[in-house]
């Protein structure tokens, strides 16, 4: 089993709190330390309020010369309740970053497939390869067009978007998935993904469908998140050994190969 990792520990200074779309927020954190040690779809464990637990989060993206970070989050909750009322200038204990990053992978066509505020740490892999852009095509799913953020604040102008409402009320009329097959290119593509669990379950059965790789970004309910309570598990299909059937999303993910996991 991997070693507690080291983490940075930074108190964040909230700089914007805004909300972007029903019940989404974006936050913007000036925490230095931070912002340079990010990687795309690392997160951060959020005090939002002592004595409860802290909160995992993905971060949208990073300026490493003005020192902040953005985050986008879905009021779900206590502790994102208590975030939507920080204001500027508040301070919030985070720590991180935490988990294995999304590397962009070798293959001609990087396919990332969102829904929902699953959007935020395949934003962060397109923000921090420009030289991969090119090679990239972004599908956003959202229930409808009040809980869509305008996406072209968050993403990058020149990444090729397609969107996809539940109702139809902006773009593609059904599910984000219902696209995946168009623009997957026949050996040439790795699809991530990151949104809603039945969403990237039906991502991956997909992805085996057209004999596609494709990784997940996982958003299990995490505790410590850093590898010490075990409550963020993960079932994997094949194992060496049974102590590796269940492995912690928090230290060995939060991405994981989509095929090698039950989902
Ligand atoms: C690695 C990682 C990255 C994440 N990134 C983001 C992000 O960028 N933006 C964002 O909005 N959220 C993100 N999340 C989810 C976020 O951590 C939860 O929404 C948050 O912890 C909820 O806290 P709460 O106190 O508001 O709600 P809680 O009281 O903790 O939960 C409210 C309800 O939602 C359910 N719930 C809580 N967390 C989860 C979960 N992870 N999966 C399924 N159901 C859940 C609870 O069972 C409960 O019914 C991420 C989670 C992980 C593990
Ligand atoms: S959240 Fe504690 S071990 Fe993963």
């Amino acid at each position: 089993m991997p070693e507690i990792p080291n983490f940075i520990s930074e108190t964040a200074i909230v700089k914007k709190n805004d909300p972007i779309a029903q019940g989404i927020y974006l936050m913007r954190l000036h925490a230095p330390r931070l912002a340079t040690a990010c990687r795309p779809a690392q997160f951060l464990q959020i005090l939002t309020e002592s004595p409860y637990l802290r909160r995992p989060f993905s971060v949208l993206r990073a300026d490493r010369k003005a020192g902040w970070l953005d985050l986008i989050y879905d009021i779900i909750g206590p502790g994102t309740e208590r975030l939507s009322v920080a204001q500027c200038g508040d301070q919030l204990n985070a720590i991180g970053p935490l988990g294995r990053p999304f590397a962009p992978p070798e293959t001609k066509r990087i396919l990332l497939v969102a829904g929902g505020v699953g959007l935020v740490p395949l934003a962060f892999l397109a923000w921090e390869h420009p030289d991969r852009r090119p090679d990239m095509i972004y599908l956003m799913g959202a229930a409808n067009a009040a809980r869509l953020p305008d996406m072209s604040a968050l993403l990058p102008s020149d990444l090729p978007l397609h969107i996809a409402t539940d109702d139809g009320s902006v773009g593609h009329r059904g599910f984000v998935t219902e696209r995946i097959a168009e623009h997957t290119l026949p050996n040439h593509t790795t699809i991530l993904t990151c949104g809603p669990h039945p969403m990237m379950a039906r991502v991956a059965d997909i992805a085996a469908e057209l004999n596609t790789p494709c990784f997940a970004s996982l958003e299990n309910h995490m505790a410590c998140g850093f590898g010490a309570c075990v409550g963020c598990v993960v079932e994997y299909k094949t194992y060496p050994t049974e102590d590796q059937r269940y492995r912690r999303v928090c230290l060995e993910g939060p991405v994981v190969n989509a095929h090698e996991i039950v989902w």
